[in-house]
């Protein structure tokens, strides 16, 4: 039985964990159980809730997921044996998140409940407009987040895992420092078109590793993560790969994404 109130923390890049967050919380408050989401990135690991049931939503990034991601599931206050769940939205393939997270939060004095692995459009590298393709992904994928709100009400979720490839897999990206990141910060260094930027400071506001420092237009510095909040959220769409045609993506409305990360909605007049 899960036991209430269900915390779910979320990182989001562009939306789609945040539609499949926000649609297992919808749904387990439709099944009478108490249950908010609160911002992984702005919430201190170290203060969960004493009791009740603790969920982790996060987007697949380099088959695993974000370094500041493992470190908050490190640093999880001493679960003493409360049950967590955690949900991640993906474009293809993961193989160094499930088992790995399952370990940590184990280590940590978790009980295991439940994990799931959702399909959603990819927001990575992306050249097409969003069509009709991305809108069907995106109703399984939030159909597919109620079924495991309901079957974690119902005690019919489980969470497994195997040994050995997958720490393999999850190591190749958690450092931020390491290989796999400065490879994709080479090939893919954001900037800005000062021509489209209107210098409203959302983007350096919203970095979840603090990579954007805001001078007469934004800097980057040497820590991107390329988790595309800053590209998506950034309401002048000045932000991307010069000389490569990416296109933003955003599989959530901009606006709710403002309020979850908890920053002002004056942004949204830009
Ligand atoms: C830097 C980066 C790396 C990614 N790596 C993977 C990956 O290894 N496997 C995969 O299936 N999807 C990968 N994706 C796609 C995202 O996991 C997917 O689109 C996810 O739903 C985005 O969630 P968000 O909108 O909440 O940020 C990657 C996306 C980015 C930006
Ligand atoms: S969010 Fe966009 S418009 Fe605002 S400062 Fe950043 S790049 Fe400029
Ligand atoms: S600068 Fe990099 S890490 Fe920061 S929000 Fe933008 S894409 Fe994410």
């Amino acid at each position: 039985m899960l036991r209430e109130p269900v915390v779910l923390y979320l990182f989001s890049g562009s939306g789609n964990t945040h539609a499949v967050a926000g649609r297992v919380v919808k749904t387990l408050l439709e099944e009478g159980i108490a249950a908010q989401l609160r911002p992984l990135e702005r919430s201190d690991p170290g203060y969960t809730i004493p009791a009740g049931t603790v969920g982790l939503a996060f987007p697949v990034a380099l088959f695993s997921t974000y370094p500041f991601v493992w470190e908050f599931a490190e640093n999880l206050a001493p679960g003493r044996g409360k049950g967590i769940f955690m949900v991640d939205t993906l474009a293809g393939f993961s193989g160094g998140v499930v088992g790995p997270m399952k370990r940590v939060v184990s280590a940590r004095g978790y009980h295991p409940v439940g994990a799931v692995e959702i399909r959603m459009p990819s927001n990575y590298a992306r050249t097409e407009q969003e069509g009709p393709k991305d809108d069907r992904l995106r109703r399984r994928g939030l159909k597919k987040a109620a079924a495991f709100a309901r079957n974690l009400v119902a005690g019919r979720t489980s969470w497994r895992s195997i040994p050995l490839l997958p720490e393999l897999i999850k190591r190749l990206g958690r450092s931020p420092q390491g290989r796999a990141w400065a490879a994709l910060r080479g090939k893919y260094p954001l900037s800005v078109d000062v021509e489209k930027c209107a210098r409203c400071g959302l983007c350096a506001e919203v970095c979840p590793v603090s990579n954007i420092t805001m001078e007469a237009f934004p800097r980057f510095g040497e820590g991107c993560l390329f988790c595309q909040r800053c590209v998506s959220l950034c309401p002048r769409e000045a932000i991307g790969v010069k000389g490569r045609p990416f296109v933003p993506y955003r599989g959530s409305p901009r606006r709710e994404m403002l309020e979850l990360a908890g920053v002002s909605l004056d942004y949204y007049q830009y």
